[in-house]
């Protein structure tokens, strides 16, 4: 089940520039967190309730650094916080939905997560991410 909005994704090429803005107003990066097999390098910063999200290529083939190539930086996800990640994917797979993967993986800070195909979630990528529930057998 889906309990809250957990972050906004950004794309940036380089978190160490991205993140002068959200500092000027007073916001702070809580953690830079490397992905590898996501080729991503991430940088999570606390706002209220959610979160912000910077994600930068640490791979030209990277996935954010496809997206980049074609939509230069700006939003790539919306990230919803679910207490069980395998339930959601099973249950968006039986209504029809498409989903990214053939099953959840681990994410950063140790979430287990799924994304939505955004031709399934109205035209924008939707990560499902449940905290501290990845596996033993990806950390
Ligand atoms: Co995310």
């Amino acid at each position: 089940m889906i309990g809250k909005i957990d972050h906004v994704g950004i794309a940036v090429r380089s978190i160490d520039e991205a993140r002068g803005f959200y500092e000027a107003m007073g916001l702070e990066v809580a953690e830079i967190e490397e992905v590898p097999h996501e080729g991503v390098r991430v940088a999570m910063i606390p706002c209220g309730e959610g979160r912000i999200e910077l994600l930068e290529p640490t791979r030209d083939d990277s996935p954010v650094a496809k997206f980049l190539d074609k939509q230069g930086p700006g939003i790539h996800h919306l990230c919803l916080a679910s207490d069980d990640v395998e339930g959601d994917d099973r249950s968006l797979r039986d209504g029809g939905y498409r989903l990214i993967r053939d099953e959840p993986t681990r994410g950063a800070g140790g979430s287990r997560v799924q994304f939505v195909h955004p031709k399934s979630a109205g035209g924008v990528l939707v990560e499902l991410a449940q905290p501290g529930a990845a596996g033993e057998e990806d950390r």
